[in-house]
């Protein structure tokens, strides 16, 4: 049996393989185009084995997607692939109409012309498993959460982008019959985040001295969840959830931007007793806000809790210090993106909008 996973290169994609190699005897094919934030070394011990079979493939090529689907034949795909951070939606929105969007509309394509070819049985037990954002229900205000009846409201081109793929996908389950399901989640944190989102800021910035931004008063709120609560939500939901449902997923772990900048900083001045920058609270600099800027985001998790008995594993204390431990003890995993193209420099402000 064979499971396609896109974007398994990537943060939470590569979580998602390592568990689906570790926990099943299933082959694991990894269709990834190896963007800046695709990354094989993420996928550490995964890698090699003969399970896993990568495919750089872009998902917006359809000869090449419907070809790895004629060589596989897969019984399921989890479609992780996507331009994922905010503040590049900001400055270069085109390419995350081109992946998010168009890409999403290819791979559905091919899913449903693959599917008509496979027998009965294999029919009938396909199914194609979107993993989106609780971005895309916009913001909310100081009370509520996001349940899966709220209505989509997405303030960014990356939760714009990220709202249609979702609607390709109902679309598609409902007029053409192709068994979908589709999950929300809150912001991930944990081993292998590429360096441009908050938690890896904070931790880098912070280890090198530097000014460690927060944007607008740090008072913007997130619903934390650790990366590997998130794979296990999604292999869940993959195997077990219903066709034609959406699966909110959350950490249950609210904290205000300066919260989890303070965190981090107890948490390095606790490991590293002898760095020169303690406290690295005093690094914590307020900067420019990022336009758009969503204020809350909390997600009602009940229904996966309830109908498939998941919730998280790691509060958001115990996650955190396995996080920041981890990019202590991994330096070769960022020192070797932070030594090419990506340096941790502030984007999202809107000034080199030509894409
Ligand atoms: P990421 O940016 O770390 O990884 C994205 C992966 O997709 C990379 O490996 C990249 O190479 C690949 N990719 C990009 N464009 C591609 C294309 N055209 N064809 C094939 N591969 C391509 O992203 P992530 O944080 O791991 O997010 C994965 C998914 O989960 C995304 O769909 C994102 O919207 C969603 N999500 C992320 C979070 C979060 O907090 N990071 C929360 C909820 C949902
Ligand atoms: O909610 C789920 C979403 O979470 C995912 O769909 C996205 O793929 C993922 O990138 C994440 O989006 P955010 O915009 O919330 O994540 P980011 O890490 O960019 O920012 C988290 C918060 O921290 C946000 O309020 C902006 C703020 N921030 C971010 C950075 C990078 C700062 O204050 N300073 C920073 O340097």
């Amino acid at each position: 049996m064979t499971i396609i996973v896109t974007g398994g290169a990537g943060f939470i994609g590569s979580a998602v393989v390592r568990r689906l190699i570790r926990e099943t005897g299933e082959t694991i094919v990894n269709l990834d185009k190896l963007t800046y934030a695709g990354n094989l070394e993420s996928l550490g011990a995964a890698r090699d084995n003969p399970r896993h079979v990568f495919e750089q493939v872009d998902i917006c090529d359809m000869a090449a997607v419907q070809a790895v689907l004629a060589r596989h034949k897969p019984r399921a795909i989890m479609h992780l692939a996507a331009e994922s951070h905010v503040d590049r939606s900001i400055d270069g929105p085109g390419e995350f109409i081109q992946t998010n969007v168009v890409g999403t509309f290819t791979l559905l394509q091919a899913a449903r012309a693959y599917r008509e070819t496979l027998a009965a049985e294999a029919r009938g037990q396909f199914r194609f498993h979107h993993v989106s954002t609780d971005e895309v229900y916009g913001t909310l205000g100081e009370t509520g959460l996001f349940t899966e009846e709220t209505a989509y409201s997405p303030n960014s081109p990356y939760s714009a982008s990220k709202a249609s793929s979702d609607h390709l996908v109902r679309a598609w389950g409902e007029t053409f019959g192709l068994p979908a399901v589709v999950t929300n989640c809150s912001n991930n944190y944990g081993p292998c985040q590429f360096p441009e989102k908050l938690i890896p800021v904070l931790i880098l910035k912070a280890l090198k001295g530097e000014k460690l931004p927060i944007y607008g008063k740090g008072e913007n709120v997130r619903d934390w969840l650790y990366v590997e609560d998130h794979a296990e939500a999604l292999c869940l939901v993959m195997e077990q959830g219903r066709i034609g449902e959406t699966y909110n997923i959350g950490g249950n772990a609210e904290r205000q931007n300066i919260q989890v900048a303070r965190a981090v900083c107890a948490i390095l001045d606790d490991l590293l007793p002898n760095s020169p920058h303690r406290p690295h609270e005093s690094l914590i600099s307020f900067v420019a806000d990022r336009p758009g800027h969503d204020a809350r985001y909390a997600i009602d998790a009940s229904k996966i809790a309830r109908e498939l008995g998941w919730k998280p594993r790691e509060s958001f204390e115990s996650g955190l210090r396995k996080t920041v431990s981890w990019y202590l003890e991994n330096r070769d995993w960022w020192q070797r993106i932070l030594s090419g193209d990506y340096r941790v420099e502030r984007i999202g402000l809107g000034k080199e909008a030509s894409r």
